[in-house]
């Protein structure tokens, strides 16, 4: 159990709810937080549970996970040249480049050099197709304190790389549990509910992140060039 709920339950239930509605899904991104303390047993259980999907399935790591645990357990998780589980591939709409933005021990999030130059190369192998970003901790600042006390620390690097790139046609971000919509640098952005607790949206300075028993979600995406639609689907409901 986490937070009174049960992440093991809720995530059966999406992947069930994925199998059955999109199981012609080009592809699957999960953003990060695969368990939450890294632990061996979880990873094996998340292995087994996301099994099902018939797509290919994109993992992201976030800062409840541990790269060394992540990569011992679930052997395809991604990995850069540096270590870091960052990938890129194509798909027909584009270019998607998926970040590793965990600084391992802390909440928060951090985008050092050495991913800043694999970020800097994934965009120049981009070319003139359009590129969609993928990141665990969101880039700037949501405005609800305890979040972004949480928050990423090198939002001023990721900003000199990739602001005002007008092939980055939409950023999806995971970490806040909420949803929001919005720009940044003039990208698109998008976040969710996620797969088991929620954070509430409360705007007073804490030293804590409350939890909110707000219903989850996982998002659908319908792109095509020049058009992104996301859907907030709440698959419980
Ligand atoms: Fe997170």
């Amino acid at each position: 159990m986490l937070h009174g709920l049960d992440p093991e339950a809720r995530l059966r239930a999406c992947i069930a709810d994925i199998v059955q509605n999109h199981a012609d899904a080009f592809a699957c991104v999960i953003l990060g937080d695969l368990a939450h303390k890294a632990e061996p047993a979880a990873y094996d259980l998340f292995r087994e549970i996301v099994a099902p999907l018939p797509m290919p399935v994109h993992l992201m790591i976030g800062n409840h996970d541990r790269r060394s645990l992540l990569r011992e357990r679930i052997p395809v998780a991604p990995s850069d040249e540096n270590g870091f589980v960052q990938s890129a591939f194509d798909t027909p709409v584009g270019r998607f480049i998926l970040m590793d933005t965990v600084e391992e021990g802390s909440n928060g999030g951090s985008y050092c050099e050495e991913r800043q130059t694999w970020l800097v190369g994934q965009l120049e192998h981009a070319g003139d197709r359009d590129i969609y970003l993928f990141m665990h901790h969101p880039p700037f600042d949501c405005g609800i304190p305890c979040l972004d006390r949480i928050g990423q620390n090198d939002q001023a690097d990721i900003a000199r790389i990739v602001g005002g790139d007008a092939r980055i046609k939409h950023l999806f971000l995971g970490h806040v549990h909420r949803p929001m919509a919005g720009s940044w640098k003039g990208i698109p952005f998008s976040s969710a509910r996620a797969t088991n607790h929620q954070v509430p949206f409360d705007l007073r300075e804490l030293d804590h992140v409350p939890k909110s028993d707000e219903g989850p979600q996982y998002r659908v995406i319908f792109m095509q060039p020049d058009q992104v639609v996301v859907h907030f689907h709440d698959y419980l409901s």
